[in-house]
């Protein structure tokens, strides 16, 4: 008999359903939520009621698609956290509400998990996993960090964030140049017809494996502000230099490290997760980075990277197989390390 997993995520301002069978995916809906473009952000108020409005509609697209019943499946996973509290709550309601009326388990997963683990999503036969122990350089809105994954349940991270995140970074310099929210896949396009070398922003010197992004959003606010006084279309006339220089920069905070990380540890594999995966900078930047060093580079693919349910369904399965079962009664949880 099959193993039918279908897992929520509503962590932020995605809701999203996945279903897979015996680790293959079936079906990946995700509803973006649009309300927030005019805020600049994400309002954690408005993305937990668009969730209440999207969750039913999500779940039965997803089933529908993956052509499952309700009375098939084996187990309900969901997005525990970290996140934005309101919108966990939606998931894990639904999910918790879901189990119980099927009497099957429910299974809690760690957001983090999920995209380390996003890699283990199989969609055809032949599809490969990276070998353990790997690198993941986990970039995201909320999350920059370099964990050693030792197992599907064994996490170490190496160094993070003392600041902002890598995906913040892109979004308040995209901010800065009004660019709509969020501003990383904007930076990316304009990026690809811009001179990376013609602007310099500063780099942090933090030691050991830390990342720091929040002088390089100074550095940049700065320059952008001194072109203003000389020309006023300042931005209009350097976008795609700004955007590539702007990139250029991230990508070498953030790959100095790894490379260090990669030394430290020897590993064979390094794979990239996260929002900020999606970058084209970022994953040619890393599959050279490997090439370089004789070492395999996980790209995945970009609809595997932003936030999604079919990364909560893999992590869901790999607790499925140890019957590794939550209670009813736990509580969604904002803040939470890998
Ligand atoms: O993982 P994610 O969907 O949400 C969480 O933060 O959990 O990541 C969202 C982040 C945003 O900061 C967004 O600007 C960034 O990922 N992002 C990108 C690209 N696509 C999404 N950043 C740079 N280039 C992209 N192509």
């Amino acid at each position: 008999m099959s193993d039918i997993i279908l897992a929520i995520e509503s962590s932020c301002d995605d809701t999203s359903c996945a279903v897979i069978r015996d680790g293959f995916l079936l079906s990946n809906v995700i509803a973006s939520q649009k309300v927030h473009e005019a805020y600049g952000g994400v309002v954690p108020e408005l993305a937990s009621r668009a969730h209440q409005q999207n969750i039913v509609p999500v779940v039965s697209e997803a089933l529908r698609q993956a052509a499952v019943n309700r009375s098939e499946l084996s187990a309900i996973a969901y997005t525990r956290g970290p996140g934005l509290l309101g919108s966990l709550l939606v998931g894990t309601s639904f999910a918790k509400g879901m189990a119980i009326s099927l009497g099957i388990p429910l299974i809690d997963v760690n957001h983090l998990h999920a995209h380390v683990l996003s890699h283990f999503i199989k969609e055809k036969e032949d599809d490969k996993t990276p070998e353990f122990p790997y690198l993941c350089l986990l970039i995201s809105g909320g999350n920059s960090q370099i964990v050693l994954v030792k197992s599907t349940s064994e996490m170490e991270i190496l160094g993070q964030t003392i600041d902002d995140a890598a995906g913040e970074a892109f979004d308040k310099c995209a901010k800065v140049m009004g660019l709509p929210y969020p501003g990383g896949p904007h930076i990316d396009r304009y990026a690809a017809e811009g001179n990376a070398e013609r602007f310099k922003f500063s780099k942090p010197h933090i030691p050991g494996l830390d990342y720091s992004f929040s002088g390089l959003k100074t550095s940049f606010l700065y320059s952008v502000r001194d072109g203003l006084k000389h020309d006023p279309d300042f931005i209009a006339n350097n976008l795609p230099d700004l955007c590539a220089s702007l990139q250029k920069t991230i990508i070498d905070i953030l790959l100095d490290k790894l490379k260090k990380a990669i030394r430290q540890t020897g590993v064979k594999d390094v794979a990239i997760g996260g929002g900020v995966s999606a970058n084209s900078g970022v994953r040619d930047a890393v599959e050279r980075l490997c090439t370089s060093m004789g070492i395999r580079a996980w790209i995945p693919p970009r609809k595997f990277t932003t936030d999604n349910a079919a990364m909560v369904a893999i992590a869901g399965y790999t607790k499925f197989l140890t019957k590794d079962f939550s209670d009813i009664s736990l509580p969604p949880y904002a803040r939470v390390s890998i």
